[in-house]
């Protein structure tokens, strides 16, 4: 298998593969099995309707490799997490976010120079045709922004008609640039709209992430120069979210891509797959929870809420399908969000001392031990976001900023991918056999 940012194609190599043995109805099946760089084996399983005429079976994908990808690697045993092999924490040390987007689409750190034009690339795409501003009048004023978000980056496509022919290189990175250059313009758009303040021009004399804060909260009257510690913040948590393999609303994304439509469309739903509760929208979801507890005393009741069964209530900002010991974006968060509290003097914050005790609390009980779920991403992200003086509706959106290069990298990667078709899913069907049609006389 190639390695990590390589240009050779994607189709794994076939000369080391071992095999696994399938039996069925007394015939035996031997099918290739290939090694990634890190992490398990994969079972190729793509001749296996052709020789058997079964399906597998697999809901929510628990054990199912839909691609081959060089993007990021998780690995949820050990809480790692790496964009094109660089681990998380190191990024977010070291590095700025336009510098993790240069990595995720490209496949390499920038060298100086790269970094200065490709921040001169995205700095010159910050701005939407004007003509954009009139979409907005036509939502109430408190319609959720990520309804917003959904339409209006969708939109976009009618706008970019020189940069939707996918088979075009030129056209593909283009149209990376342009979502991610965007993406904050249009969510700072979202969140004046619904404050009622007029929108604010990007200023090409900020970084990305002052840049958007002054976006947010700039107003014409007045000139805003971003608090360091917050932008530092802002910058760290679109690093932490930029990507994270094949979940929901990437996988969303490609599915999308892979029928050809343009990337702006597969954005635009990529965003209404992170707007669920139990994805991207954790993190407004988590703060509404923490807000509901309100105090230390009432934690017990809301653990044992969550427990049971016939309760839909899940502890929102635990738990995670790959992470089964710790989210290492959890751990960066919970140090930004003590730098913001302390920043605003808030380090006491009473919604903070109950996710603290909410925290210590659940990783001693049992219930949570046993099946490992232990805080994620989403758990301080909110607290964080509040202290920067966001509303918890606008949590999910800064999320959709921040995941936009993963997902156009994503997009990118399997549009270049030789052995990409269009994803079609089989079913297991238990539904009525077939039947004769029933007159309406006969219906009884
Ligand atoms: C994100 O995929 C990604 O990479 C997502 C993400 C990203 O960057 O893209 O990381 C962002 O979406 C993070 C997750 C944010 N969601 C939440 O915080 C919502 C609360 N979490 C749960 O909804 C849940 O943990 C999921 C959806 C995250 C994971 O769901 P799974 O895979 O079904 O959980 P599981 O198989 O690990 O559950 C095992 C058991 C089950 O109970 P039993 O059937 O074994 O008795 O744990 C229970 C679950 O019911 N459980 C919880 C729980 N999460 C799982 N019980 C109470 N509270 C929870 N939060």
């Amino acid at each position: 298998m190639s390695t990590a940012g390589d240009t050779q194609g994607l189709a794994p190599s076939k000369d080391n593969q071992k095999s696994a043995k399938l039996s069925l109805d007394g015939k035996d099946f031997d099918l290739p099995v290939y090694e990634g760089t890190v992490g398990p084996d994969v079972i190729d399983i793509t001749r296996l309707y052709g020789d058997t005429g079964n399906f597998t079976y697999d809901p929510g994908f628990t054990s199912t490799a839909s691609c081959e990808s060089k993007i990021t690697y998780i690995d949820g045993e050990k809480g790692l997490l790496l964009y094109r092999g660089y681990p998380i924490a190191e990024l977010a040390e070291n590095g700025n976010f336009l510098e993790t987007c240069h990595l995720l689409l490209y496949g390499e750190l920038p060298t100086k120079a790269q970094q200065e034009d490709f921040n001169e690339r995205v700095t010159m795409h910050t701005m939407v045709h004007e003509q954009m501003t009139r979409f907005f009048t036509g939502f109430r004023r408190d319609a959720h922004p990520m309804a917003i978000m959904v339409g209006v980056v969708g939109a976009l496509s009618a706008f970019y008609h020189d940069s939707t022919d996918i088979n075009d290189p030129v056209q593909r990175d283009i149209a990376a640039i342009r979502m991610i250059a965007k993406m904050p313009t249009i969510a700072a758009m979202a969140y004046k709209y619904s404050v009622g303040q007029p929108f604010m021009y990007p200023r090409n004399d900020l970084d990305y992430a002052a840049n958007f804060l002054h976006m947010c909260f700039g107003v014409p009257c007045d000139r805003y120069e971003p608090d360091s510690v917050f932008a530092e913040a802002m910058d760290n948590i679109f690093i932490l979210h930029a990507d994270h393999e094949q979940n929901a609303s990437t996988s969303t994304v490609r599915l999308a891509g892979s029928s050809g439509a343009n990337p702006f469309g597969c954005i635009s739903a990529g965003i209404a797959c992170l707007w669920g509760p139990a994805h991207g929208g954790a993190n407004e979801a988590a703060l509404r929870m923490l807000e509901e507890i309100g105090s230390a005393d009432r934690i017990p009741e809301f653990i044992k809420r969550a427990k049971d069964k016939d309760d839909p209530f899940r502890l929102m900002g635990f738990g995670h399908r790959v992470y089964k010991n710790y989210d290492p974006r959890a751990k960066i968060m919970q140090k930004n969000c003590h730098e913001v509290l302390q920043a605003i003097g808030a380090d006491r914050d009473p919604t903070l001392k109950v996710a603290l005790e909410l925290e210590k609390i659940a990783l001693e009980d049992e219930y949570f031990v046993d099946r490992k779920l232990y805080p994620n991403i989403d758990f301080y992200s909110g607290i964080t976001l509040r202290a920067l003086g966001f509303p918890t509706s606008m949590f999910t959106v800064l999320f959709a900023v921040a995941r936009t290069v993963g997902w156009i990298a994503q997009w990118k990667e399997m549009i270049e991918d030789p052995e990409q078709r269009i994803g079609r899913p089989r079913q297991l069907y238990t539904g009525p056999d077939e039947r004769p049609y029933v007159p309406m006389k006969d219906r009884g």
